[in-house]
């Protein structure tokens, strides 16, 4: 895994960043952080963990078009709100989130800046968390929903697709097709977008190389990795994965933000108990803390036994893999 020029590179940078920045900052503070919120209710009280000073987090989104109520209150400068179109919606010219933007914008005097488009869809459904939608129809989607807020002077991100090669294919396709939406007779345009999301699942060299592939593809544009973790491994390499991909991505101008998927807790994570920033009790974990900025807290996992050896591939692990495992395991 520490085989590549550039994860050498990252390592010995991730040193000079201890040396250097420990007596600046707090613990490789980052402005790019933000928080993917996956709520659980039963343990509703893990919602203020994440908000609580000191905190790096400065951005969140829920996977919806709304704020999620328990951080309503709170101002778009200092935890910015960034809606969602998961999924396609059955009538493919409903404008339901578009209409609810447009009211966060001008009748609540919400000031949101950035929106996202499609949770993984090329992935299926269900468990797999992916939205599976036709290019085809997503962007008649994106056309009825996306380029009125474009037009509004909101950025948008393009889909975010999985890890997996057929994440470029969908993106390609998606453009290529909504370029004919838009075209008039004689005269071709292409859909617009300001950032690419993407999504990561595996090590680092991975993730570098996943980031290098999406640059060539889309150059000068801004990727934020909303979604990554290197899942189901052990402690150490959890942490050292933890360590290199966010400080590359704090050094790498083209990553505009990131969000780790893990602020839940070790019992109930499907990227395994060493990937989620909270104990089975609600406590943070030593990844947790860096997180925010903070120091270790020396806290561990603590691994259950189910999820203890489950070995997943080291490429592109889809979260949908994850979740069939430890299914078949558990039932
Ligand atoms: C929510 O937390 C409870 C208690 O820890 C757990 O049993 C349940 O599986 C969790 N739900 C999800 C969707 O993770
Ligand atoms: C969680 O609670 C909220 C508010 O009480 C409710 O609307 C929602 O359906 C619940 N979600 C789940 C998965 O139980
Ligand atoms: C789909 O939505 C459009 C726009 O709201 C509406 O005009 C149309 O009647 C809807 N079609 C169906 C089958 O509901
Ligand atoms: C709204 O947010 C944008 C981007 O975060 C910022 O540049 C702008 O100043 C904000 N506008 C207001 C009125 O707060
Ligand atoms: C539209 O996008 C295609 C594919 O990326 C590109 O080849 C073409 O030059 C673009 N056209 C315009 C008018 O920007
Ligand atoms: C990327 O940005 C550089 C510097 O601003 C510019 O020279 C180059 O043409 C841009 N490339 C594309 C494909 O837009
Ligand atoms: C990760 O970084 C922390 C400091 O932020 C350091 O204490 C820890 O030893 C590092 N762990 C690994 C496995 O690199
Ligand atoms: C976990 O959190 C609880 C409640 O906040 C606290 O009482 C306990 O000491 C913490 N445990 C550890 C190991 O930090």
């Amino acid at each position: 895994m520490l085989s590549s020029p550039a994860a050498i590179g990252a390592a010995l940078l991730t040193v000079l960043h201890l040396l250097v920045g420990s007596a600046v900052a707090g613990p490789l503070a980052s402005p790019k952080r933000g928080l993917v919120y996956v709520p659980n209710n039963s343990t509703r009280q893990d919602d203020y963990i994440w908000t609580q000073q000191p905190s790096d987090l400065t951005w969140y989104y829920n996977y919806e078009a709304s704020p999620s109520p328990v951080y309503s209150k709170i101002s778009q400068s200092s935890f910015e709100f960034v809606p969602m179109l998961w999924g396609a919606p059955d009538n493919l010219s409903d404008t339901t989130f578009l209409k609810t933007v447009r009211s966060l914008v001008k009748d609540k005097g919400i000031n949101i800046s950035h929106v996202m488009a499609f949770n993984e869809p090329d992935g299926s459904m269900g468990a797999h968390g992916g939205s599976n939608i036709d290019p085809d129809k997503a962007a008649q989607v994106w056309v009825k929903n996306i380029i009125p807020l474009q037009e509004m002077n909101l950025r948008v991100g393009l889909p975010a697709c999985t890890g997996a090669p057929s994440g470029l294919q969908w993106l390609k396709a998606f453009l290529d097709s909504c370029s004919k939406l838009v075209s008039t007779d004689g005269k071709t345009t292409n859909c617009t977008f300001d950032f690419v999301p993407i999504h990561w699942y595996g090590n680092f060299d991975g993730l570098a190389s996943h980031l290098g592939e999406y640059s060539a593809e889309f150059p000068n544009k801004t990727m934020w990795v909303t979604e990554f973790n290197f899942d189901n491994q052990d402690l150490e390499t959890t942490q050292a994965f933890y360590n290199m991909s966010t400080e590359y991505m704090d050094r790498l101008d083209s990553v505009g933000r990131y969000s780790l998927f893990g602020a839940f807790r070790s019992d109930v994570s499907n990227v395994g108990p060493n990937g989620a920033m909270l104990t089975a009790e609600g406590n943070l974990t030593d990844i947790g803390a860096w997180y925010l900025g903070r120091p270790a807290t020396g806290v561990s996992p603590k691994p259950t036994s189910l999820a203890l050896q489950i070995v997943a591939p080291q490429a592109t692990v889809a979260l949908g893999a994850i979740f069939a495992t430890v299914s078949l395991l558990n039932f």
